[in-house]
């Protein structure tokens, strides 16, 4: 039912310098994966496999890594190297890929809505490939999914965050529905921690209903002066519904340097050292 998914990957990784001063923030590896590549597979699995970037300049190693490389394929051909491509290339077959570039950095809600060529008339997926989520027993997107189907309205991902680091996030506020699903009534973006009305905050997973789109039009700039997806997301609460999930899994932050080695060490050992064994 909701087949496509759009990675805002036009920002520009300052906090990541300077590692991203040449190279996207999404293709730093965790591990022997670009970041990347582990949000297209959340995505896939969530049944989302119309995939769709809304680039920026210097981000033309994403599109590489979605594609065959056909020097490099050739030297390794009947080398045990091949079986290390078998996940991309599965992932390649599987989806299709399509590219759009946000001309201006004017924020996340204005790179959402770049991505409405792209997107149309459906609801959809977001993957902020920064934030790497592993799910319990499934992962978030999909879990996320399943909820649209009962509630048919927007969803945002949300964890607890200790309050001294609410002014990082979009904080929400709301009517509890059962203990991990809050009907939203408010939202701020990157709140002081004396002004939060909670430490709920939304990280980078969304299902957006298409009416988004319209709303985040006619959304002036916010905080920092960009346009806020957490300003439209808002209105989209106090005009229908909206609905956050306290989701179940982990989620690291790679878009600083803490929580990129926090789940360099998660992924080696619950992933690698499991796969070596
Ligand atoms: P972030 O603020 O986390 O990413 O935006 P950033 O701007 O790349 O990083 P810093 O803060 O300078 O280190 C969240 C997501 O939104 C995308 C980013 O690529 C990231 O995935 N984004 C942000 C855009 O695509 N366009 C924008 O104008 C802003």
């Amino acid at each position: 039912m909701i087949k496509k998914c759009l990675f805002p990957v036009a920002g520009y990784g300052t906090r990541f310098l300077p590692a991203t001063k040449a190279m996207p923030k999404e293709i730093l590896p965790v591990l022997d994966k670009p970041l990347v590549q582990y949000g297209v597979e959340e995505a896939v699995e969530a049944g989302l496999t119309d995939i769709g970037f809304v680039t920026g300049r210097g981000k033309r190693a994403i599109e590489d890594h979605f594609d065959v490389s056909y020097e490099l394929e050739h030297q390794i051909e009947g080398t045990g190297k091949e079986k290390m491509l078998e996940g991309i290339r599965r992932l390649i077959n599987q989806c299709t890929f399509s590219y759009t570039r946000q001309i201006n950095m004017r924020g996340l809600g204005d790179a959402i809505l770049t991505g409405r060529t792209i997107i149309g008339d459906e609801p959809f997926g977001v993957v902020l490939a920064d934030d790497l989520c592993f799910g319990d027993s499934e992962g978030v997107l999909a879990q996320m999914v399943r909820l649209y189907r009962q509630f048919r309205c927007s969803i945002v991902a949300i964890q607890e965050v200790p309050h001294a680091n609410v002014s990082s996030y979009g904080i929400v506020e709301g009517e509890a529905i059962s203990d991990r699903l809050v009907r939203v009534t408010n939202m701020v973006e990157k709140p002081k921690p004396e002004d939060a009305p909670s430490n709920l905050a939304i990280i980078g997973r969304y299902i957006l209903t298409p009416d988004i789109f319209s709303i985040i039009e006619s959304t002036p700039p916010g905080k920092n002066g960009e346009v806020q997806i957490t300003d439209a997301l808002l209105r989209q609460a106090q005009d229908g519904c909206v609905i956050a999930y306290r989701f179940r899994g982990r989620r690291f932050d790679c878009g600083n340097v803490d929580g990129y080695v926090e789940a360099t060490n998660y992924c080696y050992e619950n992933i690698y050292r499991k796969r070596s064994c």
